[in-house]
């Protein structure tokens, strides 16, 4: 008998895996670099990777249907007039109308105003829809300026001052001529149909010591009643977070690189920035040194999806959470539902990003008059409010069974991690362990 040599497997790369190469293929194909929404798509440490400590013996657990666990919180404390009282630690983060469609934006603040919380304008200014459903609106000033006027400014219930954005640190952002209709193209005083790229910083600051005088300009615009916040993209938590108090923001925003984005370039949005869970702990440090913990409040945001999440970013020190994405799914963002549709733009639900293209299927991230008619408004408000009232009551669950009687009563010691790197930035032991890697490093 001959010997034959046995069939072997074919083997892939890991390196130039299927997405790799396809991307190799459509860089050669086309010249161009890809454009997308949503945030990083690859695995990242996060908060998975934190697990709570529960009551048992050294702990006692709180009683889930007869014992109180708070979940309000107070934003602005340190300056204004007029803090904002929330009845949930859960906001509704930036997102330009432009990229979603009026209807999407009405149906944020509808949810929002149901579950006691904030929503926020974005890039392109502030719609009557959305100010006009919005109980509580935070007004962004971006450094494009597209849409801002003072009288909007006045019209808000707080500021935020957007140095930068999780999924872009260091990048301005992107509208593309699809989808500027009649509408947004008036709101931004600039031409229907042409590309639109923000710049990535403002014209008119150059560093902290300019934005110190341009927060003094927005205060006194806004006689001192508005707190106001700094946005910032997770890449140098501790000096940024630092440089914001002491530029006189009432609240630091701190948005990590899972944060979503209405559109750049895929190169940003998986290279650059810090995962959230890496930012947090060194934010919390900058702020107690200054000795402004939960004087100034912290919210923190980058792919935070459940009451875990939200509870895990309070342990480790947030006054507050913020979610742009998972709000976008509770409207109906890549729902099954629409599948047949989005197997004709050539992609599935789950994984639709093309957002810059405005043909969305579930009428979110389009200026499409008849696209955008899939959104009802007050629906999706109300899936929206159902949504954030889950996340409240999950993160309750959580606290309770570490004894707390408030969200933020939730502490660093309440979780352990479950690997090395996130126990490093989380600033929590390993599980199992007491050891902390590099605990003496922030
Ligand atoms: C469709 C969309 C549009 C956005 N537009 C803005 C914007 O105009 N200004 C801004 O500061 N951030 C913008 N963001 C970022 C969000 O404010 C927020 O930082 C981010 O979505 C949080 O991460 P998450 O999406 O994982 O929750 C946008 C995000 C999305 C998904």
């Amino acid at each position: 008998m001959t010997y034959q040599n046995p069939p072997t497997t074919p083997r892939k790369s890991a390196t130039f895996d299927d997405y790799a190469m396809s991307e190799i293929r459509r860089a050669a194909a086309t010249g161009i670099y890809d454009i997308r929404g949503s945030g990083a798509k690859r695995k990242v440490p996060h908060f998975d990777d934190l697990l709570f400590l529960g009551a048992s013996i050294s702990r006692y657990a709180l009683e889930g249907y007869r014992e109180r666990c708070d979940t309000n919180v107070v934003l602005g404390t340190r300056f204004a007039k007029k803090p904002i009282e929330l009845k949930i630690p859960i906001t509704i983060a930036g997102m330009s109308f432009g990229s979603l469609s009026g209807p999407a934006k009405e149906a944020l603040g509808r949810g929002a105003t149901l579950s006691g919380t904030t929503t926020t304008t974005g890039d392109g200014g502030m719609t009557e829809e959305e100010r006009g459903h919005s109980e509580k609106l935070v007004y962004q000033i971006l450094p494009s300026r597209y849409g801002m006027n003072p009288r909007d400014l006045r019209r808000a219930d707080a500021i935020e001052v957007v140095v930068g954005q999780g999924a872009k640190p260091g990048g301005g952002g992107m509208l593309l001529g699809q989808k500027i209709s009649d509408r947004v193209a008036e709101m931004r005083t600039l031409p229907k149909g042409i590309d639109q790229r923000s710049a990535c910083r403002h014209p008119d600051w150059t560093g902290p010591d300019d934005l110190e005088i341009k927060i003094l300009e927005i205060r006194e615009i806004t006689d001192w009643e508005k707190p106001i916040y700094v946005k910032i993209g997770g890449t140098r938590p501790y000096y940024d977070t630092a440089l914001a108090v002491k530029a006189g923001a009432d609240v630091v925003v701190l948005d990590g690189m899972q944060g979503g984005t209405a559109a750049t370039q895929e190169v940003f949005i998986e290279h650059v920035g810090l995962p959230i869970l890496a930012c947090i702990r060194p934010a919390v440090k900058a702020l107690q040194d200054l000795g402004m913990h939960r004087k100034v409040q912290l919210i923190v945001s980058g792919g935070i999806r459940n009451g875990a999440d939200v509870a895990k970013a309070l342990a480790l020190g947030a006054d507050a959470v913020a979610i742009g994405t998972a709000a976008l799914i509770a409207l109906g963002d890549n729902d099954p539902h629409w599948e047949s549709e989005y197997q004709k733009l050539g992609t599935t639900a789950g994984a639709y990003d093309d957002w810059h293209e405005g043909k969305d299927p579930a009428g979110i991230t389009t200026q499409d008059p008849e696209l955008m008619k899939r959104v009802d408004p007050v629906a999706a408000g109300r899936r929206l409010a159902n949504y954030l009232k889950v996340m409240t009551l999950e993160a309750q669950t959580v606290a309770r069974a570490c004894g707390k009687n408030h969200l933020h009563n939730l502490e660093p010691e309440d979780l352990c991690a479950l690997t090395v790197e996130a126990s490093a930035m989380a600033g929590v032991p390993l599980a199992g362990t007491n050891w902390i890697p590099g605990k003496t490093g922030f």
